[in-house]
């Protein structure tokens, strides 16, 4: 009788596989990278049921079987920092950003990130729901499988438990996994301007209702000049510890205030940004296990010449990640496979490990290393077929989508659309 597969792909050129274990791939490990060749994978119940060379599974039983033609397949991408629920959008900023105007001036003048919030309080739920869903679509166009999504467009409880709920409902609805974020704490509204305390008092009586209905696993907070303080960082992550949150935080974006060190002493899963780390900062994260986070995206957007320290964050042993940040004010792209080509242009980091900053320790970073970023017996199935010649083109070949087809549990759930081939006879 013998084993009938649900479905082998075939004829990979070459499958990458992120070695994963307990803590993130850190400094020097990130540059390894097992990559078969010619190889194959089995799936039974949405399941990595076997992995091995291409010509082994030519006599395998299977109900459908898909011939890669050669083209590499990765396990789903991983983005551990999205703001993907948010109302309106902010294309007027673009001519402030031209003429200077610094992203935390437009931001202290009621612009930025609260002109969002209002936009997200005047938006129905459901309105909210159409225009994530539609980011959310492309995100998985993209090669995501598994993502992680933030509030923090609603700084009062009700617009944040709306965008909270928005999330809950995207889970329900996407065949993609999504961890959900509390950033109520990612700016300060106008009425509690000097009251900042107060405001973050607010913000941690709603952590009850949100761990109660299960409506966030992270906390985070935006610790930056003008925003949050270290001290009040701490004190609003520490309180979120104790009601059993992980955390996570907005760290050294724009001013070296120490967020990076605070996040190592918190436990925090990772700090995020962190373009301004100290070396200090960058210390500690290598001794720790917090994954450094870093959105070559935002700094591209904000019009930086400076980016994050990659190579120092490496070379010193700590452990790195990289999202999109996807955002209506500082990064609008949904395209994790550009912020690729960024790392490998801006941030000076190899393939190898930009492969494994978008698979396995962007899982860590959200605390899902344990069921996405790589493809072993028994995880679920979820990966792509990218239509490349090999693993490095993908930085390479920038600001375009490779991915071919996208599975997750096995299952396709996006494909390419081929050109239609139509034929116009009056084409002039
Ligand atoms: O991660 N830096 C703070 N928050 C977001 C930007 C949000 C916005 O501008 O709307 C970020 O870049
Ligand atoms: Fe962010």
């Amino acid at each position: 009788m013998g084993l009938t597969y649900d479905l082998i792909v075939h004829n990979i050129g070459q499958l990458i596989l992120p070695r994963s274990s307990e803590n993130p791939l850190k400094g020097k490990e990130m540059q390894d990278l097992a990559v078969s060749e010619d190889a194959a994978l089995g799936v039974v119940n949405g399941r990595v049921a076997w992995l091995g060379s291409s010509s082994d599974s030519a006599s395998f039983k299977a109900l459908e079987r898909i011939d890669a033609k050669g083209r590499v397949v990765s396990p789903g991408l991983v983005d551990p920092h999205t703001h993907l629920v948010f109302g309106g959008s902010r294309e007027h900023e673009l001519s402030l950003k031209q003429a200077g105007v610094p992203y935390l001036e437009i931001l202290a003048k009621g612009g930025g990130i609260l002109s969002t919030v209002s936009a997200t309080k005047n938006a129905s739920e459901e309105e909210l729901f159409e225009k994530a869903s539609f980011h959310l679509e492309r995100m998985i166009s993209y090669g995501v499988t598994t993502l992680e999504a933030k509030s923090g467009y609603g700084l009062d409880a009700d617009t944040e438990l709306k965008q909270l709920g928005v999330i809950q409902r995207l889970k329900e609805k996407y065949p993609v996994s999504i961890i959900s974020t509390f950033l109520g704490a990612h700016a300060v509204p106008p009425a509690f301007k000097g009251k900042e305390d107060k405001f973050l008092e607010e913000m941690s009586l709603l952590f009850n209702e949100v761990k109660e209905s299960g409506l966030a696993e992270y906390v985070d907070i935006f610790c930056e000049t003008g925003v949050f303080t270290v001290d009040q960082s701490r004190e609003f992550l520490q309180k979120a510890k104790e009601m059993g949150f992980g955390v996570k935080i907005h760290a050294d974006e724009i001013d070296p205030l120490g967020g990076a060190e605070l996040a190592v002493s918190l436990g925090a899963a990772s700090a995020d940004h962190l373009v301004a780390a100290s070396d200090e900062g960058i210390k500690k994260l290598a001794e720790g296990n917090t994954v450094a986070v870093l959105l070559p995206g935002t700094t591209f957007y904000l019009g930086k010449d400076h980016y994050a320290r990659a190579r120092k964050m490496i070379e010193e042993g700590a452990a790195v990640a990289l999202a999109t940040d996807f955002n209506p004010g500082s990064c609008v792209t949904e395209n994790l496979q550009m912020i690729m080509s960024l790392a490998a242009l801006k941030l000076k980091m190899s393939a190898e490990e930009i492969w494994n900053a978008v698979t396995i320790n962007a899982a860590h970073a959200i605390g899902k290393a344990s069921e996405a970023g790589t493809l072993k017996i028994g995880r679920a199935a979820d990966f792509v077929i990218w239509d490349v010649p090999n693993y490095k083109y993908i930085p390479y070949h920038y600001g375009v989508n490779h991915a071919q087809s996208v599975f997750r549990s096995g299952k396709l759930i996006w494909e390419r659309m081929a050109y239609s081939g139509v034929q116009l006879s009056s084409a002039r």
